[in-house]
């Protein structure tokens, strides 16, 4: 079976870890217990194939930015995350995708997640905004909800279709 590794990547608390309990676990983490480094693991049925994926949930803080490195590294596929309530959080993923593009040789697949779209009275940061970034950086972008599970499946179901695809 072929075997993935995906990496999440984006500032502490937009909902990395939300995001890959919702998918691995179907349950949504209320608390806030940051991350310095998981790992998850599912097996997955993307059009008409199974995939195992290994899903590398890693520190938002700053603190744990050494680290951090070697999990970029050792990614083949990116999953950078924002929340829509938190505009600094938009603003630093581009430092995130830059430090992905210099630790790899080649550009490897990557996705832009706005989480957190289930809450409207928070949002800071509009779809419009998140789906232009995208197209500047030619990549896909997807509004989710780790809570409601809002394109959570679709989102890890995309990596791996352009993972096998690149
Ligand atoms: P670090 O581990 O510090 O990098 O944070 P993280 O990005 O992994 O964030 P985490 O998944 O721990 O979520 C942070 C907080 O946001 C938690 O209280 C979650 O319950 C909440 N949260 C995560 N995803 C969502 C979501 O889609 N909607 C809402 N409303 N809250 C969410």
């Amino acid at each position: 079976m072929e075997h993935w590794k995906v990496t999440m990547l984006g500032d502490g608390g937009v909902g990395k870890t939300a995001l890959a309990v919702q998918f691995t676990q179907k349950q949504f983490i209320e608390t806030y217990d940051p991350t310095i480094e998981d790992s998850y693991r599912k097996q997955v049925f993307v059009d008409g194939k199974m995939s195992f994926l290994e899903i590398i949930d890693t520190a938002g803080q700053e603190d744990y930015s050494t680290l951090r490195e070697q999990w970029i590294r050792e990614g083949q596929g990116f999953i950078l995350v924002y929340s829509v309530t938190n505009q600094t959080s938009f603003q630093n993923i581009d430092r995130f995708r830059k430090t992905m593009i210099s630790l790899h040789a080649e550009l490897p697949v990557f996705l832009i997640i706005g989480n957190k779209a289930d809450d409207p009275y928070r949002r800071e940061v509009s779809a419009e905004q998140g789906l232009t970034y995208a197209r500047r950086h030619n990549c896909e972008f997807f509004e989710a909800s780790a809570k409601t599970g809002q394109n959570v499946e679709k989102l890890f179901g995309e990596v791996v279709r352009q993972l096998r695809a690149n």
